[in-house]
C-alpha cells in the first residue's frame, strides 16, 4: 500500500485546541484525530501518514507550507485561524506551492454573522475546498479530502 504524507497545519491561537473557548471551537483535542480518521477511513488510514505543525507567527507558517512543497507532501489540511480573514501573505504562499490544501475551521465561520470578518477567506480561492463547523472532525474529513484528491490526480498520469 502506497503512503502518502499529510501536514495539519493550525495557525495563531491553536495550539490549545479543546481547552480554548469549548463553546465555540469544541473540546476535543487533536490527539483525537487519528482514531477519527481510523473510523472514517477503516484500513486505509494505515496508509496515510501525519505530520502536525502549528505556529502563532504568520512567517514560520509559509516556512512550513514551502517546506511542505520541498519535501513533497501530499497535501495540507490548514487552519490559519485569523490569519485566514487577513493574511495576503499565506494566501499568496498557497497560490504558487502547488501543494493541495484544504481549509478548515473548528467552528462554522459562515454562522458567525456577528463577527462578519470571519465569514471571508482570503486563502480559499487557492484551496481544493473548506471544511468548516465540526470540530476536529473537520481535520480527518480534510484529509480524507487530500486523499481521494490525491488518488484521483494519479489515476490521471
Ligand atoms: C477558526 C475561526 C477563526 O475566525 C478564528 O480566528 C480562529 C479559529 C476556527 O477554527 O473556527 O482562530 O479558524
Amino acid at each position: 500500500m502506497k503512503t502518502r504524507k499529510y501536514l495539519v497545519l493550525n495557525g495563531p491561537n491553536l495550539g490549545h485546541i479543546g481547552a480554548r473557548q469549548p463553546e465555540i471551537y469544541g473540546s476535543q483535542g487533536l490527539d483525537s484525530l487519528p482514531g477519527m480518521l481510523k473510523e472514517i477511513m477503516g484500513a486505509e488510514a494505515e496508509g496515510i501518514e501525519l505530520l502536525f505543525h502549528q505556529s502563532n507567527f504568520e512567517g514560520n507558517l509559509i516556512d512550513r507550507l514551502e517546506k511542505a512543497r520541498s519535501e513533497g507532501l501530499d497535501g495540507v489540511a490548514f487552519n490559519a485561524g485569523a490569519l485566514t480573514h487577513t493574511s495576503l501573505a499565506i494566501a499568496d504562499c498557497l497560490a504558487w506551492i502547488g501543494v493541495p490544501c484544504v481549509e478548515v475551521h473548528l467552528s462554522n465561520i459562515f454562522a458567525r454573522t456577528d463577527e462578519p470578518l470571519r465569514q471571508k477567506s482570503l486563502m480559499g480561492k487557492s484551496c481544493i475546498g473548506v471544511v468548516a463547523g465540526f470540530g476536529i472532525l473537520g481535520y480527518a474529513l480534510a484529509v480524507l479530502a487530500l486523499e481521494r484528491h490525491a488518488a484521483k490526480v494519479e489515476d490521471k498520469k
